[in-house]
């Protein structure tokens, strides 16, 4: 309790909600606090409000309903219109903070808490079209994987991994922005809104206007839902290893033979890190077909037949399916080849033409996980095909964008992500090898900078170059020369 707080003023007829109100409440502001500047903060909370309660929602509901239900897809378009408000609004906000030195001592760390929250928005919204079930959540789940390889924290950041996303998504990155806000809040709540740092700007102390505040908080919201209610958060539907295999049976032929022979993209994976580290021939060959396997007791076991043969039998095996698939005919032989490896791909064809083989993948891991389908089909080519098809491929900015395939489209791609864009076009990082990595390192600089900016000698000084605090905090005209007659 404060020491000079009496504590007799609350008796048994205090209302706690009122007196949870007065300790959360500015009280006093310098006379620009009440300007939409200053309400900004506000704002962003009011984003992180909505996206809670339509997060949990959806969480709750489950993907059938935020794909295919109409209020499913209202719900997710509230969602996404909020990112694109919040991060709008963020930017915003930072600037005000940067422009009127707001960061500064005893404020430092407001700003760093800040910074790390918008760090933590930008991955989480990441996350969050992982999140989507449909082809956008592919393709960015094959990208971000990749990228987070790159960086080293591939082994413990997995986008591929479903719930690994969800609980990410839904869990850890809320919390830890919900309790950066409470020590971003508490310390700008104990000190009040910055004094001007430039001498020239006078300023008096006014009692806080809520009413405004909530007018505005108001018209946000409502402005969101109208957005989420004509335009609708986009979909185009996940491809499916089943789509390619009825399309073109020899591609997934082909993909098979190559992960048997340990030679696919996944057996031959190069980044910082390598966390594909199982065994292609089991986990996409052996596994799937012994289980198909075992349920027919007519036809010999291939795999055990190929295990028992001699080394120079095998490779003779291996070799006449790679001539077929040269021929694009591997496809074209069934099950009951004499071929061990030409049969265990002709067993798995028709299971893949059904769905089953995809199952089948995803039932390898305990939970879900698309890894392996995932991999599969990134290894297959059509993930790439398809978001080049639709404009949204990494050498196209394709982060920047969605399914839509622009960023001018409502609602717009994620723009917020165009500083990856630049780098990777700056420094031509997509035909280095290292190129995640160069990325990873360069923005995590930049973001390093942007975190601890209050306490860099010099830099902190910058925002004193531009003369636009007096624009934000001045006293309007207006009202100076109202007062100036009044007086
Ligand atoms: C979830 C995100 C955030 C929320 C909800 C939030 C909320 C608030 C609120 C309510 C205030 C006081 C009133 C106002 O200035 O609006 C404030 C002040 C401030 N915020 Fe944030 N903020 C967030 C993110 C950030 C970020 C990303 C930065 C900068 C990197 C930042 C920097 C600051 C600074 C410097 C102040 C003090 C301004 C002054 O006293 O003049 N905040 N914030
Ligand atoms: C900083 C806060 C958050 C950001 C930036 C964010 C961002 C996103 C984005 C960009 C999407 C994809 C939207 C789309 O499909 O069009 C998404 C989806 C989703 N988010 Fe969030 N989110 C946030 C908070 C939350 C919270 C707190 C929850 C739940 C507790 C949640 C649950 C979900 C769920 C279930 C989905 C999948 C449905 C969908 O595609 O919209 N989100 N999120």
């Amino acid at each position: 309790m404060n020491e000079d707080q009496d504590p007799t003023e609350y008796g048994p007829r205090t209302n706690a909600f009122k007196t949870l109100r007065e300790k959360i409440y500015f009280h006093r502001l310098p006379s620009y606090g009440n300007r939409i500047f200053y309400s900004l903060g506000f704002m962003a909370l009011t984003c992180l409000l909505l996206l809670t309660i339509t997060g949990i929602t959806m969480g709750f509901m489950g993907q059938t309903w935020w794909l295919f239900s109409p209020w499913g897809i209202f719900v997710r378009s509230i969602h996404l219109w909020t990112v694109q408000a919040f991060i709008f609004i963020l930017i915003l906000h930072v600037l005000v903070g940067f422009s009127t030195s707001g960061f500064r001592a005893p404020r430092r760390m407001v700003w760093v808490f800040g910074a790390i929250i918008f760090a933590l928005v930008l991955i989480q919204t990441e996350f969050g079209y992982g999140l989507r079930g449909d082809f956008a959540s592919q393709y960015r789940a094959i990208s971000g994987a990749d990228f987070w390889n790159g960086t080293y924290l591939g082994y413990w950041l997995n986008p591929l991994n479903y719930t690994q996303t969800f609980i990410i998504h839904v869990a850890i990155i809320p919390l830890t922005i919900f309790f950066l806000f409470l020590a971003h809040y508490l310390i700008e709540h104990t000190y009040g809104i910055a004094k001007p740092y430039r001498k020239d700007i006078s300023y008096k102390m006014v009692p806080a206007d809520h009413r405004v505040l909530f007018i505005r908080g108001g018209a946000l919201v409502t402005l969101i839902i109208t957005l989420a209610f004509f335009f609708h958060s986009p979909y185009v539907p996940a491809i499916r290893i089943a789509d390619v295999a009825k399309k073109d049976p020899n591609l997934v032929a082909t993909t098979l033979l190559a992960d048997f022979d340990h030679t696919s993209d996944t057996a031959t994976y190069f980044d910082s890190i390598d966390p594909y580290t199982f065994d292609t021939r089991t986990v996409f060959v052996t596994t799937p077909y012994e289980q198909v396997a075992s349920l027919d007791r007519h036809t010999p076991d291939a795999w055990t037949i190929f295990k028992q043969s001699s080394t120079t039998a095998r490779q003779a095996y291996i070799a006449q399916a790679k001539q077929y698939a040269a021929r694009d005919m591997l496809a074209q032989h069934t099950a009951s080849s004499t071929n061990p490896v030409i049969a265990m791909i002709g067993t798995l064809i028709p299971m893949a033409k059904n769905g089953i083989y995809e199952s089948l993948l995803d039932q390898e891991n305990p939970s879900i996980n698309y890894t392996y389908s995932l991999r599969f089909l990134k290894e297959t080519g059509v993930l790439h095909a398809q978001a080049s098809a639709l404009n949204m491929d990494t050498a196209q900015w394709g982060m920047v964008k969605d399914e839509t395939g622009s960023v001018w489209k409502l609602p717009p791609g994620s723009w917020w992500l165009a500083p990856l864009g630049l780098v990777n076009t700056a420094f031509n990082l997509l035909n280095n090898s290292y190129g995640d990595r160069d990325a990873a390192l360069i923005l995590g600089f930049i973001l390093l900078v942007f975190i601890l900016f209050p306490y860099i000698p010099y830099l902190n000084r910058l925002p004193e170059l531009f003369p636009i605090a007096p624009l934000i905090q001045g006293e309007r005209k207006s009202n100076k020369s109202i007062e100036e007659a009044v007086d």
